[in-house]
């Protein structure tokens, strides 16, 4: 059924501006709020009192969540600044410009914009993780020591020999546009690596090279599902992976196994979501935000589930290669699956974590080629190839794979250390908290519901205070699916770290004063 969003907004104090994305079913149904919206108007001169000390622009709000933004249309704050009482996902469509004569003519306040936004984005939700991070940037701003622990990047630099190759690149004139899905040399390179992972063959022209893993995910997400389809997701979950679904117009279906197993999934949990309508599923091992990971039996057992009802699985394995089991050296790999286990699979990796090349934008997908074309296809219309400087310093990383293993290596032992110190820091200081002891990647979820109480009673308020309080920036576990959590990356070093978790300590206090 159709519907109409659209925004009220209102000026406070002549300085910012506020507004509710509100949706109705029909202009009696909004006239019957009219009163609502009016209140809310009171309610927010009060809130611009406080509001107009920061350097906002724009205030959005649903029902319980307020969301503060800059100029430039970033998050700078979110939380329950307010509540508003206004019933959404009420649908039906009218027009702007027949509610705008409904509202109080008095009423200089509220204003609603005639700008209409496509279905396409109607169930796009804003990065949970930007509003602390913005918070902390403008804490630091003021003066603030912060100590930020939400990044979901390694604090390394990239490799110097592999940086070599982007600027002999630029230097040689390797600036133009290249193949969409790669220069075929750096796609032979990392079919090449993809070999020294499963041992078997790997055709080259299966491999498609994006601006960075979350463009493979999206071209993935985008290519395989639309409407009517059910896409199954590990959580807690990446948070881009149900946005990408959604923009599929999917229905992203998230599944928890066991919070006793780390919430790994198994036969059982995936059966118990399994639908006629379920087309994929997207597994992410070592998982982000958990650290957790499938052994290879684990993961065989979830790939031939997924062949027997000819699901596509689609296999985040960026961070791979960040691993601290002493059974091997890296994760497992879906590619190192017997043949007969897998169905149709889509692999996603890239340099972003492995190789500490975030900025340069370059990951990738391996699939069957049919399906690799089309998603080359779709790239091709979008942003066709990965940045060309950028290709010739991944080609260093992927052609040279003694060099590349002993780098990776170097920066997985060092998180494994910082892992184990985070640990016994955490047993320490606060013991109170349960958390997923990570086996790869470099995150921490910890459980914190314990902390909640009154008027901090979620994982954003709790971070918003933890963050005003300690100066400790972390990700609010709701980002990720599960909002009883918050994620604490451990890309930093041990001396910050220890003293984020002394500050963190210190402000929640013992578990004798906390119960
Ligand atoms: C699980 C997971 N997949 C994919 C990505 C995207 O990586 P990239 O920076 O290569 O786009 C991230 C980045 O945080 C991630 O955590």
């Amino acid at each position: 059924m159709n519907h109409l969003d659209f925004r009220l907004t209102g000026e406070v104090r002549h300085r910012l501006s506020v507004g509710f994305p509100v949706r109705a079913r029909s202009v009696d149904e909004l006239v019957r709020h009219r009163a609502d919206f009016k209140r809310m108007a009171d309610r927010l001169d009060s809130v611009g009192q406080d509001l107009a000390q920061l350097p906002v622009h724009q205030v959005r709000s649903w029902i319980d969540i307020i969301e503060v933004e800059d100029q430039g249309g970033h998050v700078i704050h979110s939380g329950k600044l307010l509540s508003v009482p206004v019933p959404i996902n009420l649908v039906e469509s009218v027009s702007p410009e027949d509610l705008r004569g409904l509202l109080d003519p008095d009423s200089r306040r509220l204003d609603i914009p005639a700008m209409k936004f496509s279905p396409n984005i109607s169930r796009l939700q804003p990065s949970a993780t930007i509003a602390v991070s913005t918070l902390a940037k403008r804490l630091r701003a003021e003066g603030r020591d912060i100590i930020d622990l939400s990044a979901g990047e390694p604090d390394f630099g990239t490799p110097e020999w592999i940086s070599e190759g982007g600027i002999e690149g630029i230097r040689s004139g390797a600036t133009r546009y290249t193949p969409v899905s790669g220069i075929p040399e750096l796609r032979r390179a990392i079919a090449g690596y993809l070999e020294s992972v499963g041992g078997k063959p790997v055709d080259w022209e299966g491999v498609v090279v994006g601006a960075g893993a979350k463009q493979a995910l999206f071209n993935a997400a985008f290519t395989l599902f639309g409407p009517g389809d059910e896409v199954l997701i590990g959580a807690p979950y990446w948070t881009s992976y149900p946005q990408m679904v959604v923009l599929a117009r999917a229905e992203p279906v998230p599944v928890a196994g066991d919070s006793d197993r780390n919430f790994l999934l198994t036969r059982a949990d995936l059966d118990a979501a399994y639908t006629e309508r379920t087309r994929g599923l997207i597994l992410c091992s070592p998982s982000n935000p958990t650290g957790a990971v499938y052994t290879l039996e684990e993961l065989r057992e979830i790939a031939e589930w997924a062949k027997e009802k000819d699901v596509v699985l689609i296999a985040d394995e960026i961070y791979r290669e960040i691993y601290f089991g002493d059974d091997r050296s890296c994760a497992p790999s879906i590619l190192e699956l017997p043949d007969g286990s897998l169905g149709p699979y889509v692999l996603i990796d890239g340099a972003s974590k492995c190789f500490a090349m975030t900025g340069w934008r370059i990951g990738f997908s391996y699939s069957e080629v049919e399906l690799a074309k089309k998603l080359g296809a779709l790239q091709s219309h979008v942003t066709s190839n990965a940045a060309t400087p950028s290709q010739m310093a991944a080609l260093n990383a992927y052609s040279d794979l003694e060099r590349a293993t002993e780098a990776k290596q170097g920066m997985a032992a060092t998180f494994r250390g910082r892992r184990d110190r985070v640990v016994e820091l955490l047993n320490e200081l606060l013991p109170q908290l349960s958390f997923v002891e990570p086996m790869g990647a470099f995150y921490f979820f910890i459980r914190v519901d314990a902390l909640f109480r009154d008027g901090v009673s979620d994982s954003t308020a709790l971070c918003s205070w933890l963050l005003e309080e300690s100066g400790v920036a972390m990700v609010p576990g709701v980002a990720f699916g599960d909002d009883r959590f918050v994620r604490v990356s451990f890309a930093t070093s041990d001396e910050l770290m220890e003293s984020a978790l002394r500050r963190l300590a210190d402000v929640v206090g013992s578990p004798a004063s906390t119960a």
